[in-house]
């Protein structure tokens, strides 16, 4: 199944364009390698990809039920978290669910709500469609699914459990008329 689709897309900066007639599909499951020298354009292609910035000509479609994780290349990664800590961010949303379930399963063995036959019926309803939300979203594979991206990257050998070393930040290369110290 097709879950992303670009046509035509483009981008300009300044008046010239950086790149026009983008084409290209993401099938499910898929794993893709975008590669090409420094400044061609490859962080904002990836951006009008997910959605974070508008294309200048073209279009992106997503299929309906899709959500995209973006992993900034220079996001000011926290040094203090570790890669598996940084990649469990992009999954906020569920882990937000988590909790809350979490909370409701608390209310549910609490023998108190169990006398409200009405308030327990209703918690148990809230839990039933959380628990299918959170199931439908992956809720329970997003943390085997971070693994997999490490290893994919051979990075688990290096990691130790969940790959909890904190990530050393790469100094930028310096960019035209700069030196590594500023503004030349
Ligand atoms: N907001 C902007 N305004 C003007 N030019 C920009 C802007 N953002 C990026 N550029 C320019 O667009 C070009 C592509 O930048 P981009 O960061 O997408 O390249 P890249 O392929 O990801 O490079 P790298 O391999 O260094 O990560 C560069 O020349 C960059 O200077
Ligand atoms: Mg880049």
């Amino acid at each position: 199944m097709i879950i992303m689709q670009a046509q035509g897309v483009g981008r300009t900066f300044n008046g010239s364009d950086l790149f026009t007639g983008i084409n290209l599909e993401v099938q499910t499951g898929a794993r893709i390698g975008l590669v090409g020298p420094n400044g061609i354009g490859k962080t904002t292609l990836l951006e009008i990809l997910a959605g974070l910035n508008p294309p200048d000509y073209g279009q992106v479609t997503l299929a309906h039920d899709i959500s995209i994780g973006y992993q900034a290349q220079d996001s000011g990664l926290d040094s203090e978290r570790g890669i598996f800590d940084e990649l469990l961010t992009v999954f906020a949303p569920l882990i937000a669910m988590e909790k809350r379930m979490h909370a409701l399963e608390a209310q549910i063995a609490d023998p108190a709500l169990a006398k409200d036959q009405v308030a327990f019926d209703q918690t148990m309803k809230q839990y039933d469609q959380l628990q299918h939300d959170f199931q439908e979203q992956n809720g329970y594979g997003y943390r085997a699914e971070i693994r997999g991206i490490l290893h994919g990257f051979n990075s688990g050998k290096h990691l130790g459990h969940e790959g909890r070393y904190p990530i050393r930040r790469r100094a930028r290369p310096p960019g035209p008329g700069q030196t590594a110290a500023g503004k030349a």
